[in-house]
């Protein structure tokens, strides 16, 4: 087994990623379990299938104390405050107190509403991330936000509350449905394009699944370490944070236009699109050059990735919906663009047409 212990320094808070084979074992050499009263685990249906038992049976070998365990549907639909009512109900019946342990055991699902639930109950009980998608190895689990989704209106509700500790077990990836395993890529892909080109250069190369292990938690560890990084210098999104809205913008919109098609969009495939359209504005308002901008886009097609929109839309309609996110607000978009690979720039204003054109090309 390979371990990676990245260590994320808050201004006053200091927790470890780990990322392995066979790394949820971890857990019990990294919790100080004399000092936990009770154990709560929030997971979903599809992952407790999979990994409830062999994670109790795991903390049972360090743990002789009361474990519980509340799963909820599988699904961004119930990512909401309704669950998390039935949760802090649950918790208050099990009698948690502020020295019980909350174990988050999935996907972004899961540790955005495990960890707000935690951090909200009696003002605050710790929590574990135990991620078992790609994306939430690379992008949810660490940095911060948990939240929940306010009718459609995405992570409307939520609080920054870091984790104790984060372990990623990219075994559990094998259970994973392939187009679900495949769009956590895009949060990999635009982690280098934002902040290091060398590392683009390794992830572009091929799909996550035809690296070897190894090297599938070494991307994960460098992913990790990128938003950490930028996490760290702005944890509560004032500036450099706002590096990570890179494809998200334009993503956002074709994410929730898609949304009540047949085929929704999933948030990584939304976001490969969203990355060829700003890199486009990038492109065309000479931030970048052609070749740049070509490199970009066969890259997110090469790694499995989608780069047009398919569904049937206009410039109009998109143009307008960009305006609705919950970042925009004050109708002036602040572009989160690219001024080379491995670089991106906060914060800039575009004129309408470059942004039409850009949005013309993606359709
Ligand atoms: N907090 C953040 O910074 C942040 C960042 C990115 C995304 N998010 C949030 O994360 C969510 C998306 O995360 P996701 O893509 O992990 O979705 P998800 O948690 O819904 O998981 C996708 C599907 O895979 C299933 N699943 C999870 N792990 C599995 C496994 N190992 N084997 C088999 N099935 C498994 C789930 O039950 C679900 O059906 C969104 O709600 C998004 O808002 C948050
Ligand atoms: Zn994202």
């Amino acid at each position: 087994m390979k371990k990676v212990n990245i260590s994320l320094q808050h201004v006053s808070k200091h927790y470890s990623v780990i990322i392995g084979e066979h790394s949820i074992g971890q857990l019990t050499h990294h919790i100080k379990f004399d000092r936990v009263t009770q154990i709560y685990i929030i997971t979903d249906s599809h992952v407790a299938t999979h990994y409830l038992e062999p994670v109790i049976s795991t903390i049972k070998k360090s743990f002789d104390g009361a474990i519980h365990s509340y799963t909820f549907d599988a699904g961004e639909k119930n990512k909401n405050l309704s669950t998390v009512e039935k949760i802090y109900s649950d918790m208050a019946e099990k009698k948690l107190d502020r020295k019980s342990l909350v174990i988050n055991l999935g996907g972004g699902v899961v540790t955005d509403l495990g960890g707000f639930a935690a951090s909200t109950y009696l003002r605050g009980l710790p929590f574990v991330n135990i991620s078992t998608t790609l994306e939430g190895m690379v992008d949810a689990s660490v940095g911060g936000k948990t939240g929940v989704n306010l009718g459609n209106k995405k992570n409307y509700v939520g609080v920054f509350a870091q984790p104790k500790l984060v372990i990623a077990d990219i075994s559990t990836l094998s259970t994973l449905p392939k187009r679900t395993l495949i769009q956590g890529y895009a949060e990999v892909i635009k982690h280098g394009l934002i902040a290091d080109k060398t590392y683009f250069a390794q992830v572009a190369e091929k799909p996550f699944t035809d690296f070897n292990h190894d090297k599938q938690i070494e991307i994960i560890a460098r992913s990790v370490e990128i938003k950490a990084e930028i996490v760290r210098q702005d944890e509560y999104e004032s500036s450099t944070r706002k590096l990570l809205n890179f494809g998200h913008t334009v993503g956002h919109v074709l994410e929730s236009l898609s949304f009540s098609s047949s085929d929704p969009l999933y948030h990584g495939e939304a976001v490969a699109i969203g990355m060829v359209a700003e890199a486009k504005i990038a492109q065309l308002s000479g931030m970048i050059s052609d070749k740049d901008f070509n490199t970009i886009e066969i890259a997110i097609k090469r790694v499995g990735l989608p780069v047009k929109y398919q569904q049937s839309t206009s410039v109009d309609t998109i143009y307008d919906l960009l305006f609705t996110d919950k970042k925009n607000s004050g109708g002036k978009i602040k572009w989160t663009l690219l001024s080379s690979i491995g670089q991106g720039e906060e914060n800039v204003s575009i004129g309408e047409s470059l942004v039409r054109k850009a949005i013309e090309y993606i359709l």
